[in-house]
């Protein structure tokens, strides 16, 4: 028999899967992203002993090299063939049709990709070759939306090659289409530039392996040969491996050159690009000097040669802008270009480097700061700081892709922090994630038509290690992708969660480490209901006023017995970067015996306990006596999520209930809490 090729026993080599009971059958129904139109029918596909042949019918090759790669081998005649792919335009569709019938299964699609992604439907469907069984169904199958991406932070902690290209598979599995590297930032380079070796020479590495300890230490680079030098960097052999690999996965490599900010480790390299002209002091590049623009169209050529993607990403986000208003050649160009202000001046460079992108026939993708002081016409947005700055650049005609941070953010906290591991801050479990509607009703039209599609990203200064990468994607990116691929009408959370669980199973048999969603403790237990006490609802009067930006209910906030969750962006907790000095009027004397709040310290995010809690009573609301004190014993140092009650006992009558958190004295510091609690 020619039946000579070994489909599941090579996917079961490939994931070092151990097969499953003979029993069980794969579904379609246990697909994630959910497809598009599923109809089973009687009867199953038992998997050829030993395994499988495939024929394929037009495309151009691609997904003949995918699976010969995976040890198939392809049938030159049709008619003995179990999996029959068609591709019928090879016109970049996405779509497929997959129907399984007991003796054949058929694959058809107008593009390569669709049938790449009928094969992915396949895997699992077969758990990546471990299920011999599959019920018999036609999948009728089409993604949503064009561009479904996941971004890495290479920057922060270098990744290995070989840990990029088990995420391609990965994200295959998952529909994926897009890899946003971001290749440069402060804490390394990580490009082979042949123009500026210096990049990679000094700032591909530094003295400490923890991102905590460089960023708080000296921040300083070294050479790759000093003594615990840490980092690393792609050649461009690396790069070509990458995006060869990722391209037989239809997944497209996106670089991110960051500018105008975030450039600490390319100005000590060459200082002569910043303001100052020093190393260690500037962190944008100096758009008063021409030489930076030299410096970055030289990149970017080499950038373009190497990348064969539509989209080239140059950031855009955070600049300080700090130089900017004092340098003289900056001063001068604001000058001579008419330009008002600092974000002008912003824009002035990204618009040049987005006409020298286009000049290559590419397209710029920026942050959503991109758009201060005018968006470059044919600029997308990347929006990141809520969905509303890429409606708005939708709105002005601009291409979008959204992948705001308070949904899409996968190294925010996913689970209770007491269980989990240190992190940047935030809470973002699984569910969150699968919430996210990136087009309410109100936007349709062309408007609609402008959204390419979204994102999550997952920043690395607290994840050195790949393995606690992977954790921080998987399940989250799950959801994400269901997002980008599925109808809304589709999406349903609870069936979501069963298919999330079985998936997580497979991911771990091939050798990913993955967050344990059976295990999940879910939200801080004292957010779920409205505490009742003695101050609910009674009148607060600020000393000092709270945050603007982190208002929660207002002036209610305090006394109206909602907790927080477990991150202080959640609305529920009240911020400041002053003090916190508040008195409560209980409306009459009363019997007091208990006065207390709680803080949250999430050092990340320069959020901090306070150094120090007094509480003073009173009758006439003039004259205070100090109740009580309470002092903080919750270190600084690490940045692992922390809750304290601040609280004193008492035993008297007051009406007044004076309440004065003095915040941590580092500048910047803020200072939260969600209710006074009063008993
Ligand atoms: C960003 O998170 N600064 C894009």
């Amino acid at each position: 028999m020619y039946r000579i090729a070994t489909y599941i026993i090579a996917l079961i080599i490939l994931a070092d899967i151990p097969a499953l009971a003979e029993t069980s059958t794969g579904t379609p129904t246990d697909i994630i992203p959910v497809p598009q139109h599923i109809e089973t029918a009687d009867g199953v596909y038992s998997w050829p002993e030993p395994t499988a042949t495939f024929h394929i019918d037009g495309g151009n090759g691609t997904l003949a090299e995918y699976l010969k790669a995976d040890s198939l081998s392809e049938a030159t005649d049709e008619n003995r063939a179990d999996i029959l792919i068609s591709i019928t335009e090879d016109d970049g569709s996405e779509a497929y049709t997959l129907t399984i019938t007991p003796g054949k299964i058929i694959i058809t699609s107008p593009g390569e990709a669709g049938a790449f992604y009928a094969i992915q439907s396949l895997r699992q469907m077969t758990r990546c070759g471990s299920v011999r069984q599959l019920q018999c169904c036609t999948i009728a199958d089409a993604p949503r939306f064009t561009y479904r991406g996941l971004h890495f932070d290479v920057s922060r902690h270098f990744r290995s090659k070989e840990f990029l290209m088990k995420q391609i598979d990965a994200m295959a599995l998952l529909k994926l289409n897009s890899m946003h590297l971001h290749l440069t930032d402060a804490a390394g380079w990580r490009l082979q530039i042949d123009r500026y070796p210096r990049l990679t020479e000094l700032a591909a590495w530094r003295p400490y392996k923890r991102w905590e300890d460089w960023w708080n230490g000296d921040r300083s680079y070294c050479t790759q040969d000093a003594p615990g030098a840490y980092g690393g960097y792609y050649t461009k052999a690396d790069i070509r491996q990458i995006v060869e690999y990722a391209h037989t996965r239809n997944i497209t490599v996106i670089p991110e050159i960051e500018m105008p900010g975030h450039s600490e480790e390319v100005l000590a390299a060459y200082p002569s690009l910043s303001c100052s002209g020093k190393p260690y002091v500037d962190a944008d590049f100096c758009i008063g000097n021409d030489s930076i623009f030299t410096f970055l169209e030289n990149v970017l050529t080499e950038v373009i040669d190497l990348f064969p993607s539509q989209y080239i990403h140059i950031g855009g986000d955070e600049a300080t802008k700090k130089g900017w208003a004092q340098c003289p050649k900056c001063k001068l160009r604001m000058e001579q270009e008419g330009l008002a202000d600092v974000d002008e001046l912003q824009s002035y460079m990204i618009h040049r480097i987005e006409q020298f992108v286009q000049s290559k026939g590419r397209t710029v993708v920026g942050f959503d700061e991109i758009m201060q002081g005018g968006l470059a016409p044919g600029a997308v947005v990347m929006s990141w700081r809520g969905s509303e700055p890429g409606i708005e650049a939708m709105e002005q005609g601009n291409q979008a892709i959204l992948n705001p941070n308070a949904y899409y953010y996968l190294d925010y906290t996913q689970d209770a922090p007491f269980k989990e591991p240190v992190s940047i801050g935030g809470y973002l479990p699984l569910e969150k994630v699968y919430s996210f509607e990136p087009l309410p009703d109100s936007i349709t039209g062309t408007t609609a038509q402008n959204l390419l599609g979204v994102q999550a990203n997952v920043w690395a200064e607290y994840i050195t290690d790949d393995s606690h990468a992977e954790y921080m994607y998987y399940p989250r990116a799950f959801a994400l992708a269901e997002t980008g691929w599925s109808q809304p009408d589709k999406k349903d959370y609870a069936d979501f969660r069963r298919r999330a669980l079985a998936l997580i199973e497979q991911l771990r048999l091939m050798g990913y480490n993955t967050f344990d969603l059976a295990q999940e403790y879910g939200d801080r237990k004292e957010s779920n209901q409205p505490l009742r006490h003695l101050a609910r609802g009674a009148k607060v009067i600020y000393n000092i006023p709270y945050s603007r930006q982190y208002p929660a209910a207002g002036d209610s906030a305090l006394t109206d017995g909602v907790c927080g969750g477990w991150t202080y962006g959640d609305n529920r907790w009240q911020g400041t970067m002053r003090d916190l000095d508040v008195t409560i009027d209980l409306g009459s004397a009363k019997p007091v015996r208990y006065v207390g709040a709680t803080f949250l310290q999430s050092v990340g995010a320069w959020v901090y306990m306070p150094r120090r809690v007094d509480i003073y009573l009173s009758d006439d609301g003039e004259h205070f006596t100090l109740a009580g004190q309470a002092w903080c014993d919750v270190p600084d140092t690490s940045a692992e999520i922390r809750y304290k009650v601040y609280s004193t006992l008492c035993d008297t009558t007051a009406r007044y209930v004076r309440l004065h958190a003095i915040k941590h004295p580092r500048h910047g510091a803020w200072l939260f809490t969600d209710e006074i609690v009063i008993n």
